[in-house]
C-alpha cells in the first residue's frame, strides 16, 4: 500500500475523507484552491513520483469548475513523474450530452472524456454512467461500479412486500430489469415525454402497480420532474407507498421542494454528490457508496479483478 496515495479535489470531501478511511490511507496534501481572478491553483505538496495515484472527484454543481479542477489535479500529478493516475469520478457529469439527437449539438460526453485522457489520466473509476456506452468514450481503461447492491441491502430491511420497480422513462428499463431481479420483483415502466429540459409528462404506465408498494429507480435526479410526475402518475394509478432509490442526487432548480410537496414516501440517493445543508429533508436518506469505491480501489492498486464487486448485476 506505500505505493498507493489518495488525493482528492474539493467536490466530495466527506466521500474522499470516507473512502480513505476504508483504506486506512492518510489523504495527500494537496492545495487547490483560487487566483484573484478565479483561475485555478493547484500544488501536490506530498512526493507522488512513481506512485500509484487515486484522485477523486465528483463532476457536479459547479460542474464546469470541478472538472476544470481535476484536469488540472492530472496535470499537476502528471508532470510530478507519477506512476498511473486514476481519475475516480463517482459522478459522472455530462454524460446525458452523449449523442447528436439534434442537429449542431455536440457530444459533451465524449468532450470530458478526451479532456481526461489529454490531461494524463491513465484510467477512470466511476459509478452508474447515465448510459454504459460512455465508455466507449475513452480510450484508457474505464472500471463502471452500481450501486445497486447499496440501495437493496437498504430497502431489504424495510421488508417490503408486493413490490413493483418503476422506471420512470424507458431509457432505465434495463437498470429498473436489474433491480427487479435482485429483489425478485415486478416491473413497471413510465412513458415520460420531456417537453423541455425542465419539464416532463406522463403519457402511459407499462405495467402492473395498483395496491403495489413502488421504488422507482434512476441514475439521476436533477430537477426532480422526471420522479415526482412518474409518482404523481403511479399514485392515480393506484400505487400503495412509492419510494426512490436515485445514484446521483443533483437536486437541482427547486427539487427538494417538488419532492416535498409530492407522493413520493422518500427518496434514497448515494452520496456519489454531497448533499448540501440547504438540500436536507425529512425525505432523503443517503447511503454511502465509499466502501465500494475504497475496494475498487485497493483491487486495482494490486491489479486483482473488480468484477466481482459487480459480476451478478452487469446489465
Ligand atoms: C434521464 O434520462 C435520466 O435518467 C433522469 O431521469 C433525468 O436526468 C432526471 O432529470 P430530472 O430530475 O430533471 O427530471
Amino acid at each position: 500500500m506505500d505505493k498507493m496515495v489518495i488525493l482528492s479535489g474539493n467536490s466530495n470531501k466527506e466521500l474522499s475523507a470516507k473512502i480513505s478511511k476504508e483504506l486506512k490511507a492518510k489523504p495527500a496534501d494537496i492545495m487547490a484552491t483560487r487566483f484573484s481572478d478565479g483561475e485555478i491553483r493547484v500544488k501536490i505538496e506530498d512526493n507522488v513520483r512513481g506512485k500509484d495515484v487515486f484522485v477523486i472527484q465528483s463532476n457536479c454543481p459547479p460542474v464546469n469548475e470541478n472538472i476544470m479542477e481535476l484536469l488540472i489535479i492530472i496535470d499537476a500529478l502528471k508532470r510530478a513523474s507519477a506512476n498511473r493516475i486514476t481519475a475516480v469520478i463517482p459522478y459522472f457529469g455530462y454524460a446525458r450530452q452523449d449523442r447528436k439527437d439534434q442537429p449542431r449539438v455536440p457530444i459533451t460526453a465524449k468532450l470530458v472524456a478526451n479532456l481526461l485522457t489529454v490531461a494524463g489520466a491513465s484510467r477512470v473509476l466511476t459509478l452508474d454512467l447515465h448510459a454504459g456506452q460512455v465508455q466507449g468514450f475513452f480510450d484508457i481503461p474505464l472500471d463502471h461500479l452500481f450501486a445497486i447492491n447499496v440501495f437493496v441491502d437498504y430497502f431489504k430491511k424495510l421488508k417490503l412486500n408486493n413490490l413493483v420497480i418503476v422506471s420512470p422513462d424507458v431509457g432505465g428499463i434495463k437498470m429498473a430489469r436489474a433491480y427487479a431481479k435482485k429483489f425478485r420483483a415486478g416491473l413497471a415502466i413510465v412513458d415520460k415525454r420531456r417537453n423541455t429540459p425542465e419539464a416532463t409528462e406522463v403519457m402511459h404506465i407499462l405495467g402492473e402497480v395498483k395496491g403495489k408498494n413502488v421504488i422507482l429507480v434512476d441514475d439521476i435526479i436533477a430537477t426532480g420532474s422526471s420522479l415526482v410526475e412518474a409518482a404523481k402518475a403511479l399514485k392515480e394509478a393506484g400505487a400503495k407507498n412509492i419510494f426512490a432509490a436515485i445514484s446521483h442526487g443533483i437536486l437541482s432548480a427547486n427539487a427538494v421542494e417538488k419532492l416535498e410537496n409530492s407522493d413520493i414516501d422518500y427518496l434514497v440517493i448515494t452520496d456519489s454528490i454531497p448533499l448540501g445543508e440547504e438540500k436536507k429533508s425529512k425525505k432523503i436518506k443517503v447511503v454511502s457508496v465509499s466502501k465500494l469505491f475504497a475496494e475498487a480501489i485497493r483491487r486495482i492498486h494490486f491489479e486483482q479483478s473488480i468484477s466481482v464487486l459487480f459480476d451478478s448485476i452487469r446489465r
